[in-house]
């Protein structure tokens, strides 16, 4: 084992020195990493890209020379990020879309336009999201799966011919370590009555979002479409901020900036080997365990991908998408 993997091992026994900002920069240093590669020529689009790490995602894509899509719910943030991009970056080729993710129908509808206007999409950065304080229904679906499951699954939908001709197009879904906590469970992310746990259901959508990545991949030639879920680490963001102020206090000076969490999705975005990824969950350049306890364990990969296919395959029906 080389010294470098064994640091990272180590790093990766201890949460906290793993997802801070101190196994950034030990694994950056000790692995000598490369800054992501140029973009030009290429087009992407983000989602979330607003605020804290879609904003960073989308400053990066743009500073490597991608024409850059940015997807948001408020018109006047989205325009005044795609200003500050400009201006930063020098590359003008950066558009502003707005649609609310929580809004399934209005993404079916938003999903068809943009699948109208982008015939080519080298790379698709689902990154909107939050903890839900309180559990809301819309179109019979929860805000939080509305937004981070739904989402993506339509608007990948959507984009797949533009995401093809790209070959190989890339995908993906900003997860979280959040997700180690709890095992896939289809009848819980469908509940929209009872009582309500936002952090749990946060990170129920998060375990999804690794099994859908690994779905799609499993079903896609990653020649023609290649996914990954990632995890960005432990990022200092408004989300972050607000969601869990306690966690964000105390952890504050070791909490990675958001460009340090968007690193790993420019890398895949720019790597030539990304196909020989996809189906994975990455975190710092590397594809990682999906499980840390037996309990999230499953006994049955595949039939979860089957089932979880299925359920948003009838959501999308059910708004006019898919
Ligand atoms: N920060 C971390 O440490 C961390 C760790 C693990 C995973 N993550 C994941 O990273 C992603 C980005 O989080 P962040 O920390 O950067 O949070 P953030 O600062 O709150 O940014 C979230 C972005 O998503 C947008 N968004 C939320 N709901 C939306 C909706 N319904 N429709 C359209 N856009 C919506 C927000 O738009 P507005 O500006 O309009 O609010 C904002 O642009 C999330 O998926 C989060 O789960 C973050």
């Amino acid at each position: 084992m080389t010294l470098a993997r064994a640091l990272d091992v180590a790093l990766e026994a201890s949460v906290l020195g793993s997802f801070t900002r101190v196994g950034y920069a030990l694994r950056r240093r000790v692995e000598h990493w490369d800054p992501p590669g140029r973009l030009d020529g290429r087009v992407a689009l983000v989602t979330g890209a607003t605020s804290g790490l879609g904003l960073a995602y989308a400053h990066g894509l743009a500073a490597l020379g991608a024409r850059t899509h940015l997807l948001a719910r408020d018109g006047a943030r989205a325009e005044a990020a795609r200003q500050g991009i400009v201006q930063a970056t020098g590359n003008p080729a950066v558009e502003v879309w707005v649609g609310d993710l929580a809004d399934p129908r209005a993404v079916a509808a938003l999903a068809r336009d943009l699948a109208g206007a982008i015939p080519r999409l080298d790379v698709l950065i689902h990154n909107a999201g939050s903890i839900a304080p309180t559990r809301v229904v819309r179109d019979g679906v929860e805000t939080t799966v509305a937004t981070q499951l739904l989402a993506p699954y339509l608007l990948t939908g959507a984009l797949h011919h533009a995401l093809a001709a790209a070959a190989p197009g890339r995908v993906v879904l900003v997860a979280s370590g959040g997700m180690y906590a709890e095992p896939f469970d289809l009848e819980r992310l469908a509940r929209v009555a009872g009582p309500f746990d936002g952090v749990r259901t946060y990170a129920r959508v998060k375990r999804a979002q690794v099994v859908l990545a690994r779905a799609w991949a499993r079903r896609c030639p990653a020649g023609e479409v290649s996914v990954v879920a990632l995890h960005p680490g432990w990022a200092d963001t408004p989300g972050l901020a607000r969601s869990l102020p306690r966690f964000h206090r105390v952890l504050r000076p070791l909490l990675r900036t958001p460009d340090q969490g968007a690193d790993t999705g420019l890398w895949f975005a720019s790597r030539p080997d990304a196909p020989v990824l996809s189906g994975s969950f990455l975190f710092d350049r590397r594809p990682r365990a999906t499980d840390r306890l037996a309990r999230t364990r499953s006994a049955d990969l595949r039939g979860d991908e089957e089932a979880l296919l299925g359920w948003l395959r009838g959501l999308a029906a059910g708004v006019g998408g898919g």
